[in-house]
C-alpha cells in the first residue's frame, strides 16, 4: 500500500500501459482518474477496476477539454497528488511521405497533451501547497532517431526535453517531474506498430514483433507490468531527491 491515501490522474488509461499503471496504483491504495479521449472505452475501463477508479473523458490535445477533464477528477478525488501522462499516438512513414496533418496531429497529442497536462497538473498541485508527483512517457525512441519513425521520435525526445525544464522549474514547488522511456512493450499500440513494418519493410504481419523481442537483451519484449514497478516508486517519497530524469525500462535495449 505504497500510495494508500494518494491520488493520480493517468492519461490515455482506457487500455495498455495506462491500464496497466491505473490497476498497479490502485492495488497500492491509490484512488485513480483514467483519462482517455475514447469516452466508451475509459468508462468499461474504469468500471472495470473497482469503486476507487474514476473514469474520465479527456482529449488531451483540446484546453478546454484538459482543464474540465482535472476538474472532474480533482471534484471527484478531493485532490490531487500524481499524474501520468501516458497518452500517446504513433505513426512510422519514410521522411518524404510524412504528412502535415499527421506531424500535427502527434506533436499536439505526444507533446503539447503532455505539456499541458502537466501544467494543469502543475496548477492544481502548487494551489493545494504540498508538492507532488509528474511522471510523463517518454520511450526509448525520444533518444534516438529510427529511419521509419521521424516524427513519433521528435515528439518522445520533446517529452525528455520538457520533462529536464518542468523538472527543474517545479522542484521549488515539490513537484517531481521524470519520465520513463520504455522499449519495446506487447499490447494493442504494438500490434499498429507491426503493422507499419509490414508495410514499409515487406514483413509478414507479427515477423518486426518477433525480431524487436528477439533483439531485447532480456531475452523478450516488455509487458506493461514490466514497468509499473517504476510507476509506482517514482510515486513515492522514496523518489523525493529525483528530479528532472528519464529513466529507461526496456530489458537493455538502450543505454542513456
Ligand atoms: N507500447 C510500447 O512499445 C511503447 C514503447 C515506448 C513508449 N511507449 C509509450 O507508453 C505510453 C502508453 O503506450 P501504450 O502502448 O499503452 O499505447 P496505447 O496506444 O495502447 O494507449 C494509448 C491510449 O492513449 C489514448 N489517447 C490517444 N489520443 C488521446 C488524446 N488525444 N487524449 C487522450 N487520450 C488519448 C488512446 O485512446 C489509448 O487508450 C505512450 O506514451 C507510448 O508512447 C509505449
Amino acid at each position: 500500500m505504497r500510495l494508500a491515501g494518494k491520488t493520480a490522474l493517468i492519461t490515455g488509461a482506457a487500455r495498455g500501459i495506462g491500464y496497466e499503471f491505473a490497476r498497479a496504483y490502485l492495488a497500492e491504495g491509490a484512488t485513480v482518474a483514467l483519462a482517455d479521449v475514447n469516452a466508451e472505452a475509459v468508462a468499461q475501463a474504469a468500471a472495470s477496476l473497482g469503486p476507487k477508479a474514476v473514469p474520465v473523458t479527456m482529449d488531451v490535445t483540446r484546453q478546454d477539454s484538459i482543464d474540465a477533464g482535472f476538474a472532474e477528477a480533482v471534484s471527484a478525488m478531493g485532490r490531487l497528488d500524481i499524474l501520468i501522462n501516458n497518452a500517446a499516438l504513433f505513426t512510422a512513414a519514410p521522411v518524404v511521405e510524412v504528412t502535415r496533418a499527421e506531424f500535427d496531429k502527434l506533436f499536439a497529442v505526444n507533446a503539447a497533451g503532455t505539456f499541458f497536462c502537466m501544467q494543469a497538473a502543475a496548477r492544481q498541485m502548487i494551489a493545494q501547497g504540498q508538492g507532488g508527483k509528474i511522471i510523463n512517457m517518454a520511450s526509448q525512441a525520444g533518444r534516438r532517431g529510427e529511419a521509419l519513425v521521424s516524427v513519433y521520435c521528435a515528439t518522445k525526445a520533446a517529452v525528455i526535453s520538457m520533462t529536464q525544464s518542468a523538472g527543474l522549474n517545479l522542484i521549488s514547488h515539490g513537484i517531481n517531474v521524470n519520465a520513463i522511456a520504455p522499449g519495446v512493450v506487447d499490447g494493442a499500440h504494438w500490434d499498429g506498430v507491426d503493422a507499419f513494418f509490414a508495410k514499409y519493410e515487406h514483413k509478414q504481419p507479427g515477423q518486426k514483433k518477433k525480431e524487436v523481442g528477439a533483439a531485447v537483451p532480456f531475452g523478450r519484449m516488455g509487458t506493461a507490468e514490466d514497468l509499473t514497478g517504476m510507476a509506482i516508486f517514482l510515486a513515492t517519497d522514496e523518489a523525493k531527491y529525483i528530479v528532472a530524469q528519464c529513466f529507461g525500462v526496456d530489458g537493455g535495449n538502450w543505454m542513456a
